[in-house]
């Protein structure tokens, strides 16, 4: 077996930041191109009329089979130096591969992003290199490219890389590093080049040999994903699989996730035959103590040291198809050999790669990041990804067509259950005219299930269009909307109801047709701020008496003495109000 160690390396860049020369260019420096690939590269490369042998023909091998009709295997692509063997998991640049970005990245210790030094940094380039951060790579190389179009200038290279600087400081790398190369050129590739005296670093092999290799990626804690039972006889029964990560000896207690079964190893075996110790990446099969007849999709661990199981969990999730998604529709849930049916219970907030702000929409797109809660219908065993990489990574795919709809990394695990589609809870949100009601209440609905929102202007269109201004009409009005979303909420619904209700004993009312589920919610805004915002021009016409018994103005709002929420419209903007009622809502809905 070569004893040199296995470095993986992801690279990503958009589609014309040059590549595939790059790759070309680096298997061909370290010997990994065979003399009969060079020469036909070189003849498709003089017959186009080039003047440099196009390397970029070797990894586009799609171009490279049409000019040539040369079959490169492009899938995999090793190559090594003295001390150290490289595995390169090339990802294209177009937006559509975000998805191979992310499954080669999740595994690597090294990404390497490239940048073209004649354009800098594009959406792709800070979408991948939030990804990378995402997937916690530990080294990340960005590479300016190019740099023999730009003359060798430094200032040109010096103001990509505080652009990319400036934005990374909101990611959290491990450890980053530039480097001004010409893959065509063939520029501090290998060796570094005296093209670029301001640079003094090494040069991308040198790097690569050299990098340290991080321990983090062998977290300690033995997880055994189960990929078959084996049960040749009556009297053998053992589990094949590899451990992801840790190590076990024989005697040590296991259990069995999600299930829970208890037992200890009875022995360790490797095609070899038996062992007393199995680690990381080890392939073996491990007998119990007792019969337990697990199954493929449960995962054994320590006992002392188990991952956590819940049928709740949320995840940053790249989303990688284009076809449109309802919340609360089927499916299936792959982490590692386990599969359960479930359900995205939430779309949380979508992430803009290039500000990073959170954005709150219904659906995602293609190629777009978000924060998910998801909802399996049978318990998972998971570890949050920053513990674990191996156990921490998930897909949806579904369940018809079995296509994948998004990759993910464990980012909250909850050990409650999450019940609100189960238990029904009534928003109800008080405030002035133009306090920002129904402005939370749909921002708080979009990317929701179960949520349904009864608004008191568009009831009073229709429903209540019997129903005036006085005390006795808001009250009937209020009256029959409380006893409206009681009925949604007792078939589990989450309910947000957005009604001025100025009056405690109306609100009171509601709260004692409503029941447990009520919540009072006060969206307070200063009768000054919302006369001035004035959205429908109705204080307007409230103050030049063509409205009588306005809220505010010619009636009264009598505040809420002890809401159970309090947003201050004026204090906060939008997006924090709701972050305060989802937040909220989270702990109304799990059950203690
Ligand atoms: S409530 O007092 O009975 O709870 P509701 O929320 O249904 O009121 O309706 C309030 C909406 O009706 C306001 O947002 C406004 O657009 C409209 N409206 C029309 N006349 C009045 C009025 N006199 N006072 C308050 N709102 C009014």
């Amino acid at each position: 077996m070569d004893s040199r160690p296995l470095v993986r390396v992801a690279t990503a860049g958009s589609v014309d930041d040059g590549k595939s020369t790059f790759l070309g260019r680096l298997l061909f420096e370290c010997g990994a191109i065979l003399t009969d690939q060079y020469e036909a590269i070189e003849k498709a490369s003089l017959q186009t009329g080039e003047t440099e042998v196009n390397l970029a023909l070797l990894t586009d091998g799609l171009r490279a089979e049409r000019s040539q009709k040369i079959t490169i295997d492009v899938a995999y692509r090793h190559f090594a130096t003295e001390r150290r063997r490289f595995l390169l998991a090339d990802t294209p640049g177009h937006a559509q591969y975000t998805r191979n970005m992310f499954t080669g990245a999740s595994t690597a210790d090294v990404a390497i992003l490239l940048v073209d030094a004649t354009k800098g940094p594009t959406v792709q380039t800070f979408r991948h290199a939030f990804i990378v951060s995402l997937l916690r790579v530990p080294h990340v190389l960005i590479l300016i490219n190019k740099m023999d179009l730009v003359a060798y200038d430094s200032a040109q290279y010096e103001k990509w890389v505080d652009e990319i600087r400036r934005y990374v400081t909101k990611l959290e790398f491990a450890d980053l590093r530039f480097m001004p190369i010409s893959a065509l050129a063939g520029t501090n590739l290998v060796t570094r080049s005296d093209l670029m005296p301001w640079y003094s670093g090494p040069s991308v092999l040198e790097y690569l040999d050299s990098v340290e290799l991080s321990p983090r990626q062998t977290p300690v804690e033995f997880r055994f994903p189960i990929q078959l039972a084996i049960r040749p006889s009556a009297n053998f029964r053992g589990y094949a699989g590899t451990p992801v990560s840790g190590s076990i000896r024989v005697g040590d207690e296991v259990t069995a996730l999600p299930g829970g079964q208890n037992s200890r190893v009875k022995a360790l075996s490797t095609a070899d035959g038996s062992i007393s110790e199995a680690s990381t990446g080890q392939a073996i099969v491990v007998e119990l103590e007792d019969e337990l007849d697990l199954v493929r999709g449960q995962t054994l661990v320590r006992s002392r040291n188990p991952s956590p199981v819940t049928t709740t969990f949320e995840g940053t999730v790249c989303w990688m198809t284009d076809r449109v998604h309802e919340l609360s529709s089927p499916i299936l849930v792959l982490a590692g050999t386990q599969s359960q049916a479930g359900m995205i219970s939430e779309l949380v907030y979508r992430i803009n790669p290039e500000t990073l702000h959170r954005e709150y929409v219904s659906t995602l797109g293609l190629n777009e990041i978000g924060r998910l809660v998801i909802q399996t219908s049978s318990p998972l065993s998971l570890d949050l990804y920053d513990r674990n990489r191996a156990t921490g990574a998930f897909l949806l795919v579904d369940p018809v067509s079995n296509e994948t709809l998004g990759a993910g990394v464990v980012t909250r695990i909850s050990s409650e259950q999450v019940t609100a589609s189960a238990d029904g809870l009534v928003l109800w949100m008080t405030g002035l005219s133009g306090a920002g009601k129904s402005t939370l209440a749909e921002a708080f609905a979009r990317g929701r299930a179960g949520v349904v929102i009864l608004d008191g202007d568009a009831l009073r269109a229709g429903m209540n269009s019997d129903l005036g201004f006085s005390d006795a009409d808001r009250t009937e009005n209020i009256r029959r909307v409380a006893e409206l979303a009681k009925v949604l909420a007792g078939q589990g619904l989450t309910v947000v109801c957005s009604l001025i209700s100025p009056m405690r004993h109306q609100r009171e009312l509601a709260r004692s047709i409503v029941g447990e589920p009520f919540r009072e919610v006060f969206v307070r805004c200063s009768l000054e701020t919302v006369a001035l915002r004035d959205v429908k021009g109705l204080y307007a016409k409230a103050r030049a008496g063509e409205i009588s018994n306005f809220t505010g103005i010619t009636a009264a709002y009598e505040e809420p003495e002890a809401p159970d929420l309090v947003i201050d419209t004026e204090v906060v903007s939008v997006s924090d109000g709701l972050e305060r009622l989802r937040e909220a809502v989270g702990k109304w809905t799990r059950k203690t």
